[in-house]
C-alpha cells in the first residue's frame, strides 16, 4: 500500500538519525524524496542508490537550512526536478549542550539558527509553493503538508540544554501558529515530538549498558525508540489518513512524557 504515491517530499537533515528513518519510510510509501543534508555526501549517495534499487525515487541536496539563499535555491531546484513539493519535513536539528552559566552566545545562536530559523525558512518556501499550486485531488486532499519534528523537550524542561529546550518550545508555538494561519489554504501543519530515539545525537545515552539502563528508567514502555517509529508517524501525518488533523503534536516517546517518576506512587 503506497500511501504517498506520486507525492514529493523534502526532508531536512535527511541522511542521518530520525531524518533517515523518515526518508526511508516515505520512499517505501511511493514518495519522491529530496534528501537535504549538510555533511556526508557518501551516505546520501548510498541512500539514493538504495532507494533507486528498491524501485523508488530520491535525490540528495546539500544546503544549510539556516541560510536563506541556500534554502531558496534548494526549493527552486527541487521543484524544477520533481515539478512541485507536496510534503515538507522540518527535521534538521542539533544540540550544543552546556551548563547554563557557561553557555556561549555561539552555542545559543547555532541551536536557534538551525532548530528554529531553519524551520521558518523551509516552511515559508514550502507554503509559498503549496499556495501557488493549490490542491491536486488525485494526489492529496490537502494543498500541502508540513511536519515539524520537535522533541519531548518542547514540554519537558532539560537542565544543561537551555538552548535546545527553548528551540523545541519555540517549534511547538511556530507549528501551531502557522497551522492556524495556513489552514484555510488547505495546508496541514503538525508536529512529532520524539522521545529518546537511538541515533547519533544521544549515542552516549545508549552505547553502554549503564547509560542505557539509566535512560530506560525514563521510558515506561521499556525500550529505546528507533528511527522507523518516527518514520511511521510521519507517513501517517503526511498522508490523507490524517486529513482532519492540523496543529497537533504527536508524542512518540514510549511514555517519556507520562511523569515516570510517579510510577511507584510518587
Ligand atoms: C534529544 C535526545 C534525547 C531525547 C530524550 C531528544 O530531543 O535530542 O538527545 O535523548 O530528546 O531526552
Amino acid at each position: 500500500m503506497q500511501r504517498l504515491k506520486g507525492q514529493t517530499a523534502l526532508v531536512t537533515g535527511g541522511n542521518s538519525g530520525i531524518g533517515k528513518g523518515i526518508v526511508e519510510a516515505f520512499a517505501r510509501e511511493g514518495a519522491n524524496v529530496v534528501i537535504n543534508y549538510v555533511v556526508h555526501d557518501e551516505v546520501t549517495t548510498q541512500m539514493v542508490q538504495q532507494i533507486t534499487v528498491n524501485g523508488g525515487n530520491a535525490i540528495g541536496f546539500k544546503a544549510d537550512v539556516s541560510n536563506e539563499a541556500e534554502v531558496q535555491e534548494m526549493f527552486r531546484q527541487a521543484i524544477a526536478h520533481y515539478g512541485t513539493i507536496d510534503i515538507l519535513v522540518n527535521n534538521a536539528g542539533l544540540q550544543r549542550d552546556a551548563p547554563f552559566t557557561e553557555m556561549t552566545i555561539a552555542q545559543w545562536q547555532t541551536v536557534m539558527n538551525v532548530n528554529l530559523t531553519g524551520y521558518f525558512l523551509c516552511a515559508r518556501e514550502a507554503a509559498k509553493e503549496f499556495i501557488h499550486r493549490g490542491v491536486v485531488p488525485e494526489r492529496s486532499s490537502a494543498a500541502g503538508k508540513i511536519i515539524c519534528i520537535s522533541s519531548v523537550h518542547e514540554m519537558i524542561p532539560w537542565a544543561g540544554h537551555a538552548d535546545y529546550a527553548s528551540s523545541k518550545g519555540g517549534i511547538s508555538m511556530f507549528m501551531k501558529t502557522i497551522a492556524q494561519e495556513l489552514a484555510s489554504q488547505k495546508i496541514r501543519v503538525n508536529g512529532i515530538a520524539p522521545g529518546a530515539i537511538q541515533t547519533p545525537i544521544n549515542k552516549s545515552d545508549w552505547d553502554n549498558e549503564a547509560s542505557l539502563k539509566k535512560l530506560l528508567t525514563l521510558i515506561p514502555y521499556g525500550r529505546i525508540g528507533q528511527p522507523e517509529d518516527i518514520g511511521k508517524a510521519a507517513v501517517w501525518l503526511a498522508s490523507d489518513e490524517s486529513d482532519y488533523v492540523t496543529g497537533a503534536t504527536l508524542f512518540v516517546d514510549g511514555g517519556m512524557t507520562l511523569f515516570p517518576g510517579f510510577i511507584a506512587n510518587g
